[in-house]
């Protein structure tokens, strides 16, 4: 891995209770928003899924759907991978992990009709956001649909400082922890936009500072 890569190994028995400590069960909810949606999905491509409680709950609640889960640390994979193994006997046949940066990172011909990006485009400049999406446009069907969930700044009021000062300490926190260089949470969504993606649905949770979004590839 390129020593530029954030490495998020430290964190992966812990990331979950940090979470819980910090942020209670908003950010689970913010994640499984959307996880009803996901019952038509065939093939799933998931970023950034570190400890892989969304890939685990994938599995559990579409028999059908296949996963290929890309994660540049190889600790958080593995414990993705026995989360999905203890709650889906046949997560072996229907799990594959892959332990790249996601930076660089072009599917092998694959045709995925759904992909997961929870609190992951955070850790990507707009740039970054940008080529990913293109090295990923060939390998998504025409009517495939993009999960996301992130942090969000309201536009004005308490909630705005609130959120400018929590996103700020959060990136300290992982430049220190991860050596994550990024600063911004990216404007993801015009790149969407600028690639044919129109935002469907989103919600927000704790006053705006969490957002869950459907996105749906248009190709009309
Ligand atoms: C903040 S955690 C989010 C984990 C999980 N998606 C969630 O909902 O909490 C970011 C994850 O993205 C991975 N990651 C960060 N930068 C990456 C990169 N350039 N390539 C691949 N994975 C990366 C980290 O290893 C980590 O597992």
């Amino acid at each position: 891995m390129d020593p530029d890569t954030p490495n998020f190994d430290s964190l992966a028995h812990i990331y979950r209770w940090m979470e819980y400590c910090s942020f209670g069960p908003m950010l689970e909810r913010c994640r499984f928003h959307f996880l009803s949606r996901c019952v038509q999905a065939r093939h799933a491509l998931v970023l950034g899924d570190g400890d892989g409680r969304f890939t685990a709950r994938l599995l559990a609640a579409n028999p059908a759907v296949h996963a290929d889960a890309v994660d540049a640390s190889a600790a958080m994979l593995a414990v993705l991978q026995g989360r999905a193994q203890s709650c889906c006997p046949d997560a072996d046949a229907r799990l594959h992990t892959i332990q790249a940066d996601l930076r660089q990172f072009t599917p092998n011909g694959e045709s995925y009709d759904l992909v997961v990006s929870h609190f992951f485009l955070d850790s990507l400049t707009d740039d970054e956001v940008s080529a990913l999406v293109e090295r990923l446009l060939p390998s998504l069907t025409t009517d495939a649909i993009w999960l996301v969930s992130e942090f969000s700044v309201p536009e004005k009021g308490l909630r705005r400082a609130t959120a400018r000062m929590l996103i700020r300490s959060l990136y300290f926190a992982f430049a220190i922890t991860t050596r994550l260089r990024v600063h911004h949470i990216p404007n993801y969504a015009k790149v969407f936009r600028d690639h044919g993606f129109h935002r469907r649905e989103d919600a927000g949770y704790l006053g705006g500072i969490l957002t869950a979004e459907l996105w749906e590839r248009r190709t009309d």
